[in-house]
């Protein structure tokens, strides 16, 4: 086998970025993307140390130019994609009645219209590969609901939905996919939560629960990891 690739979307910051980094080390050619420039600048300086080799492409999922030009750009540099890590995700925690209607467009566009379509570009290839692994970043608030979490939650239940079938029908051709479902993780997207970093679920955990599916056996798979913070049961 010759290189391996993944796609990490969202890696500029939090999850994606430690999970790109990590498939980097191993020595994986990973595409990275995000909207901020800079941010992509400083990953691929930090990336000349490592054993792969980092591609980056600027483009903003909430959009459907924006999608497309990512899926051309992975036409265009990665002659297969091994992993496809559907990270890049955005957060609005509020009533439903203060929602908009470009909440609600962005929303379902990064969070679920990208990975679809993402997915759809490239399920196929990995099905006549017959390997690869699709993995989605769900949430806890894909599993329940609360006040204030209507539109973020649908998107997260939906990424589940999408994620069973994905494991249906790649299954058959050896490809496996799989959500993971997080409590806090010390990230960005959570700096104002009531809860200090120390006591959040890690970046690293992620990558660890991504490295643990895809060394499975090849017919071992786990659907989903519900990984949760110790403090939320207590
Ligand atoms: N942190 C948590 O507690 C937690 C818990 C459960 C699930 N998650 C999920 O984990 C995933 C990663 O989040 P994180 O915690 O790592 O947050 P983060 O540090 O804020 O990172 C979010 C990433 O998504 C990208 N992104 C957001 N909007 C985008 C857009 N319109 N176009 C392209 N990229 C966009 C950001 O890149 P740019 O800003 O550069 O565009 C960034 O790289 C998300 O799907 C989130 O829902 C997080």
């Amino acid at each position: 086998m010759g290189v391996l690739t993944a796609l990490v979307t969202g890696s500029t910051s939090g999850i994606g970025r430690e999970v790109a980094m990590g498939l980097l080390e191993e020595g994986y050619t990973v595409l990275v993307t995000g909207r901020r420039h800079e941010l992509l600048e400083s990953f691929l300086a930090e990336a000349r140390s490592k054993k792969g080799k980092a591609i980056s492409h600027a483009a903003d999922l909430s959009t459907d130019e924006g999608i497309r030009s990512l899926i051309r750009k992975v036409r265009e540099e990665l002659p297969r994609v091994d992993i496809l890590v559907n990270n890049a995700g955005g957060l609005v925690f509020a009533p439903i009645e203060k929602l908009t209607d470009k909440d609600y467009e962005t929303l379902m566009s990064v969070n679920l219209r990208a990975p679809f379509l993402l997915s759809q570009a490239i399920l196929p290839g990995m099905k006549e590969r017959g390997s690869g692994l699709i993995v989605n970043i769900s949430s806890v608030a894909g599993t329940e609901a609360w006040a204030g979490s209507s539109l973020y939650s649908m998107t997260k239940f939906a990424l589940r939905g999408l994620t069973g079938s994905l494991l249906a029908e790649g299954a058959p051709h050896g490809v496996k996919a799989f959500a993971i479902c997080p409590g806090y993780v010390a990230t960005p997207m959570v700096s104002g939560a009531p809860v200090p970093e120390a006591e959040m679920i890690q970046t690293s955990d992620i990558l660890k629960t991504i490295r643990y599916v895809r060394d499975l056996s090849p017919y071992a798979v786990s659907p989903e990891i519900l990984l949760n913070r110790l403090g939320a049961f207590s």
